[in-house]
């Protein structure tokens, strides 16, 4: 059997994200079975800096919905998860004991958070549901620490929906393997390379949303790179104990 035909590698192989999602409900079985798969993710010097905050209360799912930048599937996804860095438990079985604010600590707690979460929707995505990682949870991330009551030491990393699909994208070529992965030293992709996979992703978009052709792959990464949405990011993880050394 080629490893192509693995069920877990077929699953991330066909992923895409889901952002529409049918009635059918999540069992408890199932929605259990993916927390312990969230349990079992692999955490820097077994700090387990990560809390999960589920949420099932509408009211506050529309908030969420809101602060996220008005993202429906928030407010209307089966599940909502948030993850967040959290270094507050680990102080309080230290009994304040603990040397915090390093930014170190920070790339920690958000590569905690994250493993986690794509744990989660790799596990969701093999019961056969589809979710949707939710990064405009930070465009209002102090209201959201307050919505959430997270304590200091802890921020919101990354939200996530899932549940069963009602709609689904075709697959968003990603990279070719010869750009993403070089070996024992960095490579600057060839010219040819990268207008390659430009007309590889212009094709795709186009195809998906004819009535609004992409002009080139520039003009995807351009609105994001050329102005930061966020810049209060630095000042909140500061007030919040985070990146200070
Ligand atoms: C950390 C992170 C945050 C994201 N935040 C959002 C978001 O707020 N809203 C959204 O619709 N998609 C969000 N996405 C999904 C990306 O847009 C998506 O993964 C990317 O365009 C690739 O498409 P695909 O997952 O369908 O292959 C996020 C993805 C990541 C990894």
């Amino acid at each position: 059997m080629s490893a192509f035909d693995n069920p877990t590698i077929k699953t991330q192989h066909n992923h895409v994200s889901v952002r529409e999602f049918s009635d059918r409900v999540i069992t408890e079985d199932e929605r259990i079975a993916i927390l312990e798969s969230a349990r079992a993710s692999s955490t820097s010097c077994f700090l387990q800096a990560v809390t999960i905050v589920r949420i099932t209360d509408p009211e506050v799912r529309a908030k969420m919905a809101e602060y996220a930048g008005n993202q429906a599937q928030v407010k209307n996804a089966p599940e909502f998860w948030v993850f967040c860095a959290d270094y507050h438990r680990d102080e309080r079985v230290c009994e304040g004991e603990v040397d915090l604010g390093w930014t170190e600590q920070l790339l920690v707690g958000c590569t905690d958070s994250a493993l986690m979460a794509q744990n989660v929707l790799t596990a969701a995505e093999a019961l056969g549901m589809g979710g949707c990682f939710i990064g405009g949870i930070r465009t209002n991330i102090q209201a959201v620490h307050q919505l959430l009551k997270l304590p200091k030491n802890t921020f919101p990393v990354l939200g996530l929906t899932f549940g069963f699909p009602a709609v689904r994208n075709n697959i968003k070529p990603r990279l070719p393997v010869e750009i993403l992965c070089c070996e024992n030293e960095y490579r600057e992709p060839t010219d040819e390379e990268l207008a390659a996979y430009n007309d590889t992703l212009v094709k795709y978009y186009t195809e998906r949303d004819p009535a609004h052709p992409l002009a080139s792959w520039k003009a995807k990464l351009e609105p994001t790179l050329k102005r930061e949405r966020r810049p209060f990011i630095k000042d909140f993880l500061n007030e919040q104990g985070w990146a200070l050394k």
